[in-house]
């Protein structure tokens, strides 16, 4: 039975919601199995003295590790413009957003959001698009800027911009200009618990400033993205599709009010429409290899097989004249090397738990599955069987996500769709190694925009499919709600 107050004051809006508390999909915690331990199974790594989420999994074989290495170092040492006396990492851009992955993914881990309005975003990116639908990119780009803003470019003018402004460098006219440099401005929101304890919420209103090659479409949809962590990407690759298929509840025929969807994608490999799995909103078939190729097109400017095209739309004629570095393949970044980049994603271990069996890590345990988080966070799979990644196959492990998509409500909806996902619909991110992101490279922000500093403001924002699970949360007596956050940050 649960004690039910009058009435809360929802976080962003303020305004008042009638509460209808019901038990549907609450339920008691399973058995405490030994195995949530080790989140990755035999995969998981210990990281003491140092958490990091770029650690090889503990049961990769001795004779893999110089491929991880070098696949480490090509998504970690820097891209250079071409050409240079280095054919190997030449290449980068012309537009851009980063030099590298490990640049975004900071020591395997999310990017961090600009404190300051006069600090630049770089890491987190804007995605783009205007209305419509396209079976292939999943959306349709903005005809001029394309589907990413690039605040990056190899301009010399820009890459000097700082000194520029001291010494007056003048800027060349023909060259390549980011295409807009962005900042975001906080706003800010108090929430206040039936027990009257407050938090402050905060959420980020991009500015978009110097925009290079003229106004945006009017129609033009934008949605913030903050780098996830990237560790055990490997190991959710490998969840047999069956058993996310099975959580999914389009029509949410068991009327719990949450309708977990999988949204389809196009496979760049196998040219057809696919389940999606990676991306915030599962926007990337689940093919570690795909997201790697489009990553490095989209992100880095890096042309590979996949994606041989250069990150220019055709109204960007200088940037489509700017040298490339391609090597004998007509790419920059050839297919063996993009195997290594690829491998090095999947072979990211898993940090093992250091505090799962506490008393006040149990007792935050029983409150999780008694909220009903593990409906959507749902807590583990055994992995498939490959002939390629054999210690990554048949593992249990436990990332605490369903990877369908739920509608998430206003206060966190983009407004942009992506190929089948709605602009309120979000993919359930996994919890594995949540508490350790200030340990792993000191960012904090948590959500698919970064807004949320802490466990307890990301649940405070959750609204849609998840406002009865929030409620319950919200109606929790403080010390429990401590609880249950401590759970959180030990997985
Ligand atoms: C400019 C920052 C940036 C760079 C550089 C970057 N990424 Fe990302 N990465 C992101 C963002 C933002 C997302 C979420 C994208 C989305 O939802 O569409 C993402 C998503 C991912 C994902 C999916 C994770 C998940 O949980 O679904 C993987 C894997 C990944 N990136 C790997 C890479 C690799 C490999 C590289 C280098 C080739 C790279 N990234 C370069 C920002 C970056
Ligand atoms: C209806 C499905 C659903 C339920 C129920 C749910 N979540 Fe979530 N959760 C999500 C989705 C989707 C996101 C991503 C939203 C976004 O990025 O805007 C998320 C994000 C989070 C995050 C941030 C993770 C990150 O990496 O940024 C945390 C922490 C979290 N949830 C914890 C919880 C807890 C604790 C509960 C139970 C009180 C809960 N969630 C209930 C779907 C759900």
């Amino acid at each position: 039975m649960y004690i039910i107050p009058k009435s809360v004051t929802s976080a962003a809006t303020g305004s008042c919601l009638l509460l209808i508390v019901s038990g549907c999909g609450n339920s008691a915690a399973p058995t405490l199995s030994s195995s949530e331990s080790l989140p990755g199974g035999e995969a998981s790594v210990s990281i003491q003295p140092f958490a990091s989420f770029q650690l090889p999994a503990e049961n990769l074989p001795q004779a893999q590790h110089p491929d991880f290495h070098a696949g480490k170092a090509l998504a970690h040492q820097p891209w250079v413009r071409a050409p240079t006396i280095t054919t190997a990492r030449d290449g980068l851009g012309p537009l851009y957003n980063a030099r590298t992955c490990l640049f975004c993914h900071i020591n395997g881990g999310r990017s961090q959001m600009p404190e300051s309005p006069d600090r630049e975003l770089i890491g987190p990116f804007v995605r783009i698009s205007i209305p419509g639908k396209d079976k292939i990119q999943g959306v349709v780009p903005e005809p001029v800027y394309g589907d990413q803003l690039h605040t990056q470019s190899v301009a010399l003018s820009h890459q000097l911009r700082q000194v520029s402004q001291l010494k007056k460098v003048s800027l060349k006219a023909e060259e390549v200009k980011p295409e807009a440099y962005i900042y975001i401005d906080w706003q800010h929101s108090t929430f206040t618990y039936p027990d009257q304890t407050q938090v402050n919420l905060r959420w980020p209103k991009p500015r978009i400033t110097k925009l290079a090659y003229g106004e945006l479409n009017a129609d033009t949809m934008f949605s913030l993205r903050n780098s996830p962590p990237i560790h055990g990407t490997g190991l959710l690759e490998l969840i047999p599709q069956t058993a996310i298929d099975k959580l999914a509840d389009p029509q949410d025929s068991n009327g719990d009010g949450i309708s977990g969807r999988v949204n389809h994608v196009w496979d760049f490999e196998q040219a057809r429409t696919v389940p999606g799995r990676f991306g915030l909103k599962a926007n990337r078939a689940n093919n570690l290899r795909i997201v790697t190729a489009a990553a490095f097109t989209g992100d880095v400017g890096i042309t590979n097989p996949l994606f041989p095209q250069q990150p220019c739309t055709e109204a960007q004629t200088r940037c489509l004249k700017t040298a490339n570095g391609n090597g004998e393949e007509g790419v920059e970044i050839p297919d063996n090397l993009l195997s290594l980049v690829t491998d090095f994603l999947r072979n990211l271990g898993v940090p093992k738990r250091s505090n799962w069996n506490s008393e006040p890590v149990l007792a935050g345990r029983e409150l999780f599955y008694q909220s009903g988080c593990q409906q959507c966070h749902h807590p583990d799979y055994t992995t498939a069987e490959s002939c390629q990644l054999p210690h990554l196959s048949k593992q249990k492990i436990w990332p605490y996500t369903d990877l369908l998509l739920h509608d998430m409500g206003p206060d966190l909806a983009d407004g942009r769709p992506d190929y089948q996902a709605s602009g309120s619909e979000w993919r359930t991110p996994p919890l594995w190694g949540v508490g350790l992101r200030e340990a792993v490279n000191g960012s904090n922000n948590l959500l698919h925009d970064g807004r949320a500093r802490t466990v307890e403001e990301a649940i405070l924002w959750h609204g849609g499919e998840a406002k009865q699970v929030r409620r319950h949360f919200v109606n929790l007596k403080a010390d429990q709600r401590q609880l249950l956050i401590e759970f959180v940050k030990s997985l």
